[in-house]
């Protein structure tokens, strides 16, 4: 691909695509609502990466990486015009007794690593260093737990796409330019009702899921219903299948009877996760829901974008000048927010994360 001469600097995704990890923290935070706690936030992005650098480097093979999304309000008191096309609140969906909850949150950030002691220290300076503008919406540490399995005892992760399938999936590209490179996502914590499920033959929770439990084989057409999990959130659009990225991972306190799955769900447009939310809760068709509802329901929910790494280390704590920033045309490759210099982004076809020695396969 020609890289016009006039773009000397570099678009980098943050590491959305990454490997599983055994552990994970998901901080979901809601900023104080005054110009002094915002422009905190904003040295506070520029400020990030270095500080992910600086616990990472204390054991880099542990893989440790951060992932920073923001809120459709959040992002336009931070950063203001232009804003990713598709970004909005999470949109709540009630049907039957099922409730898909919206729930409050500016900043999330998804913390993985090898070693939880790496999330938990950068968890712990994030929150030294904006914990006094910030309160605290939900935090859940989560592990894996045995072979890659959710607490249900189903392997969670398993038609996850890889490689370049992942990146085709998670990360915008030339359809918003000023945001190629960024991604949406979608978490949602739900808690389980084991003893129920437990309760449940083998042979149901297989029907529910859509996959053998030991084995973790696909059941063939004729033995999968339609309200099996992996039939409703199987998406095809012009006969192309729609895929986002998840990185599920279980949690919970035995000792307080709590088991919960932590979905968390990337896409390079929200919509697709949306209509699998939408089918599981309202059905496709109306009425034929996902039976995991019956044991499961989510206490969270919220959809944040995650610009590139390079937007982040480019904010500034000016506050954004929407008037300037509405005069910029929308389509062209150079980002010029208010609260950021100047950046030069591309579309993702470059794969330029993999110039960061990702281990993305
Ligand atoms: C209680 C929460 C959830 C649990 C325990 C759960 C568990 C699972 C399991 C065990 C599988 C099969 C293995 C695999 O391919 O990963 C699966 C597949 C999948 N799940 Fe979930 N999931 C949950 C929520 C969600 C939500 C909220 C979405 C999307 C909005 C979602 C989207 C998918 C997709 C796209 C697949 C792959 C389907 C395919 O085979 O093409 N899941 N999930």
């Amino acid at each position: 691909m020609d890289i016009p001469s006039e773009l000397n600097e570099v678009v980098l995704p943050q590491n959305v695509v990454g490997p599983l990890t055994r552990s994970a923290i998901f901080l979901v935070l809601c900023i104080r609502q005054d110009e002094e706690a915002y422009a905190r936030l904003r040295e506070f992005c520029a400020d990030l990466s270095g500080l992910v650098r600086a616990v990472e480097f204390r054991d880099v093979e542990a893989g440790l990486t951060c992932v920073a999304g923001f809120g459709s309000d959040a992002w336009d008191k931070l950063f203001g015009a232009p804003r990713p096309a598709e970004l909005h609140p999470f949109r709540e969906i009630r049907s039957g007794g099922r409730h898909a909850v919206s729930t409050p949150g500016d900043i999330l950030f998804h913390i993985r690593a090898k070693r939880m002691d790496l999330c938990f220290e950068l968890a712990t300076q994030i929150m030294e260093s904006i914990g006094d503008v910030v309160s605290v919406a939900d935090e859940v540490h989560g592990f894996r737990y045995f072979d890659d399995r959710d607490v249900m005892g189903f392997v969670d992760g398993t038609e996850n796409p890889r490689g370049d399938a992942a990146r085709e999936a998670a990360i915008v590209g030339g359809e918003d330019s000023s945001f190629a490179g960024g991604s949406y996502v979608i978490v949602q914590k739900y808690l389980h009702d084991l003893k129920a499920w437990n309760a449940l033959p083998v042979e149901m929770q297989e029907r529910i899921i859509g996959r053998r439990k030991l084995s973790d084989v696909e059941l063939s057409d004729a033995d999968k219903p339609a309200y099996a999990h992996n039939a409703l959130t199987n998406i095809e659009k012009n006969g192309r299948q729609q895929q986002i990225l998840r990185d599920n991972m279980p949690f919970g306190r035995p000792g307080h009877g709590e088991f919960g799955t932590y979905f968390i769900g990337y896409s390079r447009t929200p919509q697709i996760t949306e209509t699998m939310l939408e089918n599981m809760f309202v059905g496709n068709p109306p009425g034929n829901y996902d039976r995991l509802l019956d044991f499961s329901h989510p206490v969270t929910g919220c959809l944040f974008f995650v610009p590139t790494g390079t937007f982040l280390d480019n904010v500034t704590p000016d506050a954004p000048n929407a008037a300037e920033s509405a005069e910029a045309p929308s389509d062209q490759p150079i980002l010029s927010a208010p609260a950021t210099k100047s950046v030069a982004v591309y579309d993702t076809s470059l794969k330029i994360g993999s110039l960061k020695g990702e281990n993305n396969e």
